[in-house]
């Protein structure tokens, strides 16, 4: 199985993403690291441990940074609620969490691992990868790939105009893992928003009749509220599930290699994704931008693999 780690703020999609990851015997999950983001870092960290705990597997769950590298921390419990995972209660989870930190566990296990063999999955905003990279340099070329949610181009932003929130929250992260050098494929909001939830798609999972289902279409029923009730979209954006996705069904996505550069300076503009999808510059192409996804294909998946939990 591919290695991976996934470092998430859960996050009603964020809690999609692990189950997505943990029911998939493709992949092998080394650890879970969560960062403050949808909601502060110790409720991130509670989050993924309630999830690990509702997927009956076993991970361990690392706590990391609890603020962006240079700014205040954003947090959207206005789409997420006051607990991130609202929707559902879930029990206090028995898997305690990880003593180590965050950070130090990227860094270890990247030096432990044969180089090449670790993708890292980023579902929130960039700070613990940044900072494990700029901390211990000697890893970057170690890691096999990032494949992560962020940004949007033609979809423009979910938080100003310009930036997607996991970008825009920790634009100086992103910066940094944007210019890692390492192949990046990016599920950004122009993919994201066609994978949208609707009353068939969660009945799919209530109709698993396990608790993983239930969870799952409690969580949705309450995420897409948001998008729903502001916006006028169909359904709400299962954005992080993508990346898992991604790597289990590639083919369920079309995009293109591209330069992208983040927007560190300008305060209209900050954490915005400026992505050179018509070649207009011979910036270095350092990013995989995904554009399209078959989102039939994308929920047959998901229920097809949640209903194995
Ligand atoms: C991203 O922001 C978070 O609210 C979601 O979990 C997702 O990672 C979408 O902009
Ligand atoms: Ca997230």
């Amino acid at each position: 199985p591919r290695r991976i780690i996934i470092d998430t703020d859960p996050g009603q999609d964020d809690a999609v993403a692990i189950l997505l990851a943990l029911a998939s015997p493709e992949l092998e999950v080394l650890g879970i690291t969560t960062v403050a983001g949808n909601v502060p870092l110790p409720l991130t960290a509670l989050n993924a441990r309630k999830v690990v705990e509702l997927s009956g597997r076993r991970v361990p769950v690392m706590a990391g940074c609890d603020r962006p590298l240079a700014r205040d921390l954003v947090t959207a419990e206005y789409v997420h609620g006051k607990t991130g995972l609202d929707g559902i209660d879930l029990p206090e989870p028995a898997l305690p969490l990880d003593p180590r930190h965050a950070v130090d566990f990227l860094i270890e296990t990247l030096r432990q691992e044969p180089a090449g063999t670790v993708t890292l999955c980023p579902l929130g905003p960039l700070t613990n990868i940044a900072t494990a990279f700029r901390r211990a340099p000697d890893i970057v070329g170690r890691v096999q790939q990032i494949v992560l949610m962020g940004g949007g181009l033609f979809e423009g932003g979910n938080v100003t105009p310009a930036a997607e929130f996991n970008i825009y929250v920790d634009p100086e992260a992103a910066d940094i893992v944007f210019r890692s050098g390492r192949p990046l494929t990016v599920l950004p909001l122009d993919c994201t928003h066609q994978a949208l939830t609707s009353r068939a798609r969660i009945d799919r999972f209530r109709a698993m009749g396990t608790r993983v289902g239930e969870a799952v279409a409690a969580w949705l029923d309450f995420f897409e509220r948001f998008d729903v009730e502001k916006y006028g979209s169909e359904g709400g954006p299962l954005h992080d599930p993508c990346v898992i996705a991604w790597l289990l069904r590639p083919d369920l996505f079309r995009g293109r290699l591209i330069n992208v550069e983040v927007e560190t300076r300008s305060p209209l503009t900050r954490g915005m994704t400026v992505a050179d999808w018509w070649g207009v510059t011979d910036r270095p192409r350092n990013a995989t931008w995904l554009r399209e996804v078959d989102a039939e294909g994308f929920f047959d998946l998901l229920t097809e693999r949640l209903a194995r939990l």
